[in-house]
């Protein structure tokens, strides 16, 4: 069936929906005829994010829910009379946060993700939707070759798992219990798995930013605020623009459910010292780009072999790393001026 219509009347619940992948997620399954809710704590999510140029996506009083989804009852709510959930919610943060808070983001994924899941279950929801993150992959994998080569993970080398952080173990639990419960045909399950996303919608703070928004918030506040980089900047990864994101979510529904985790991201990676310049470049600016060597840097390197979601999905990236950098850092510009 087309992407076009078969979203068309249903009714579908974001969880994560204020979020970045949620609010643009929201934005095409609109577009596309269907009845959407959103559940949200705002934690990191924002309102605005669902109204963009300032027209309300949805009924922001009937179908918006600020929810804590550690709570069971909640999930309970929002999940009632859904064809279609997609789980986005989780605590998603930049590097210092996911380090300086394992034990806390740990148990709220897991709640979250476990409370989702069986109201899901529980409400007869058709078809769910989980998406995992490349942060599940083992640590001691995620690195260069002796050559310089970057690993391009396969989806089955996930396990035997040991993930460098407890927001991968956290995410990488998700997608085991819905798998469980695809298993046992308690309902229809899409998997993917996503490497590093950026685009518009994206947390800005320094507390809780992740490095693309980070760095073009240091740009554009340069030389107010300094352009450091954490760690070595040797550190590479895959990073992949929002919009592929979004295809990638809508397509699952229609070819990839039960076809196991799917991962969605480019087949090389990029290193912090080269998006860093890039994001100068960008900004137009006189720059020196400093490191800080004492702050941790996570996994050595790690992309995708996207062939899997190829084959299943006929998904490909479209937007390319210079394309979507411009368009996010335009954004971040806007959001920051609007904010003062
Ligand atoms: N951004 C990435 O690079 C990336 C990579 C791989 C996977 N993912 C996954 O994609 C999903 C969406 O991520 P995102 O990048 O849009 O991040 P995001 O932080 O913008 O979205 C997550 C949303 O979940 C909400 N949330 C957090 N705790 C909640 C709670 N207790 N109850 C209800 N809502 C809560 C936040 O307010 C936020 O709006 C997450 O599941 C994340 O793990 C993201």
């Amino acid at each position: 069936m087309s992407l076009d219509t078969i979203f068309k009347g249903q009714r579908v619940l974001v969880t994560g929906g204020a979020g970045q992948i949620g609010s643009h997620l929201v934005a095409a399954l609109v577009q596309r005829g269907a009845q959407v809710s959103v559940a949200d704590s705002l934690w990191r999510g924002k309102r605005e994010h669902l109204a963009p140029g300032g027209q309300p996506l949805i009924d922001m009083d009937r179908d918006f829910h600020q929810v804590d989804l550690t709570d069971a009852a909640a999930c309970a709510q929002v999940t009632a009379n859904c064809d279609l959930v997609y789980h986005l919610a989780d605590v998603v943060a930049g590097i210092n946060y996911v380090f300086g808070n394992q034990f806390s983001l740990f148990n709220t994924n897991l709640r979250i993700d476990s409370n989702m899941l069986h109201a899901a279950v529980a409400n007869k929801v058709p078809k769910y939707v989980y998406v995992g993150t490349a942060c599940s992959y083992p640590a001691a994998l995620s690195v260069s070759d002796a050559e310089g080569r970057t690993p391009l993970f396969r989806e089955e080398q996930v396990y035997p798992a040991l993930p460098e952080s407890s927001y991968g173990w956290s995410k990488l639990m998700g997608e085991y219990h819905a798998e469980l419960a695809m298993n046992e045909g308690l309902l229809q399950v899409g998997l993917l798995r996503f490497h590093n996303v950026y685009g518009p919608h994206c947390e800005m703070s320094p507390e809780r930013s992740q490095v693309i928004p980070s760095l073009i918030r240091k740009a554009i506040r340069h030389p107010d605020e300094p352009y450091v980089v954490w760690g070595s900047g040797k550190q590479r990864r895959a990073f992949v623009y929002v919009d592929d994101i979004v295809d990638a979510l809508l397509r699952v529904v229609d070819v990839g459910l039960g076809r196991g985790a799917i991962q969605i991201g480019p087949d090389y990676s990029t290193s912090i010292r080269e998006l860093a310049e890039e994001i100068a470049r960008i900004s137009g600016k006189d720059i020196d780009i400093s490191y800080d060597p004492t702050r941790r840097e996570g996994d050595g390197d790690r992309a995708a072999d996207w062939r899997k979601a190829r084959e299943v999905l006929g998904w490909e990236p479209r937007v390319s790393l210079t394309e979507g950098l411009a368009r996010t850092y335009d954004w971040c510009r806007h959001a920051m001026a609007k904010a003062g």
